[in-house]
């Protein structure tokens, strides 16, 4: 029988380095007490399976994920012993790009406004959404080093875009956009294009196109761009204004750490690497936060939502809810981390979830 087909969904875990594993073993422990039907499996790959067998993906690794496995479970990649960075390319990046997860879904959300640096905003003001392109831009690696290390030394790295990458994405943000409504139930009515297109012309002039094809499909949704440097003005000044945003790779990346910023830091933000109808992949948006590692510090809440965030997408709505509601309340009542104003640990503040979905 397909293994994807079975009674209980079948769940790839990969905690990976420093918080990771410290807060993915918190998720796990959250998706367990809501009773889902669901498998769980661990994975060692990450930086200390690295340095043991220098095995960063094993043979069929991703195979393996996409034929065995409804969704994936990731906490971080990094290590501070890796100076390279080459185990978190192949594996993180590995999944994106060889697993063709082009949707990179994170949703920002304020829980509670006293998690917003932002004077005088609410829970309803920070309800939006970044797709960002997932499996080409700047993040190819095609370009490279020649005379490296002398002085005419010449460093290239090329920003690719194809048709079918910016357009898939683009039509994925319309459709995300018609499906969806906000937090208070009310439709989603926009889409925001943000690009460089004013320096990047190339790569802008495509995404221009392509946004401008897309969007005449859907004139029910209302069509914006907004360069990316003024969309970090924008998004500090007035989150209100934002809906559902698209963007290429990097600037994705980059304000998607912005926004995290608008729901209390890093430790609260989640994401979906999604291809519709495959295995798909779901990580908290931080990295594996070394200086805090192995001291308990870490909130564990972004990879928690996070993995409600999978189990709504494996159609556990119930379960997401009940999750989503628990850390809800745990922040009201300051059962956090000191990231976010309160003051137990990782361990606790999972315990704390765990005991509220087990009532
Ligand atoms: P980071 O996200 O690890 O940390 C940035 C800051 O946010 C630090 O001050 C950190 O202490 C804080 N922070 C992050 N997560 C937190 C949490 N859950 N609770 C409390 N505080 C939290 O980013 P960085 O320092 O730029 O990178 C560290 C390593 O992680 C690097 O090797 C980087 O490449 C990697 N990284 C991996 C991923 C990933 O695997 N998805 C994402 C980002 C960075
Ligand atoms: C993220 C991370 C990764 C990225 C790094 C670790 C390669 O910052 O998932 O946001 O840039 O995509
Ligand atoms: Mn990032």
């Amino acid at each position: 029988m397909d293994p994807k087909n079975a009674a209980r969904k079948r769940i790839a875990v990969i905690p990976g380095d420093g918080i990771g594993k410290e807060v993915i073993p918190q998720a796990v422990k959250a998706i367990q007490a809501t009773g889902a039907a669901v498998e769980l499996t661990d994975f060692d790959w990450g930086a200390d399976r690295y340095l043991r067998d220098q095995t960063t993906v094993p043979p069929d690794g991703f195979a393996t994920l996409a034929r065995d496995f409804n969704a994936i479970l990731v906490g971080a990649f990094g290590d501070p012993r890796v100076k390279t960075n080459i185990h978190a390319k192949e594996i993180l990046l590995g999944m994106r790009f060889k697993m063709d997860l082009y949707a990179n879904v994170r949703p920002v959300r304020l829980l509670d406004a006293a998690l917003c640096p932002l004077k005088g905003v609410e829970p309803k003001d920070v309800d939006f959404v970044v797709l960002r392109e997932n499996t080409e831009g700047a993040y190819t690696d095609a370009g490279g080093v020649f005379k490296q290390g002398t002085a005419d030394e010449i460093a290239t790295q090329e920003d690719i875009n194809t048709r079918k990458g910016v357009e898939r994405i683009i039509r994925y943000a319309f459709e995300y956009c018609r499906m969806h409504t906000k937090l208070d139930g009310s439709p989603r009515g926009k889409v925001l294009m943000s690009d460089k297109s004013n320096a990047m012309t190339h790569a802008g002039g495509l995404w221009q196109r392509v946004f401008k094809e897309v969007s005449a499909e859907y004139p029910a949704i209302t069509a914006q761009h907004m360069y990316v440097d003024a969309l970090c003005m924008q998004m500090v000044r007035d989150p209100r204004q934002f809906d559902v945003i698209v963007t290429n790779n990097m600037f994705g990346d980059i304000i998607t750490d912005l926004a995290a910023g608008l729901q209390g830091g890093l430790g609260m933000a989640v994401s979906g690497n999604i291809h519709p109808g495959k295995t798909s992949m779901f990580e908290p948006v931080h990295g594996s936060a070394p200086p805090i590692a192995g001291k308990n510090e870490a909130n564990p809440f972004g990879a928690i939502l996070t993995a409600a965030m999978m189990l709504r997408h494996l159609e556990f709505t119930q379960e997401a809810d009940r999750i989503e509601a628990a850390v809800l309340e745990a922040v009201r009542q300051k059962k956090t981390t000191r990231d976010i104003g309160g003051s137990v640990g990782t361990r606790e503040a999972g315990e704390w979830i765990v005991g509220r979905l087990s009532s």
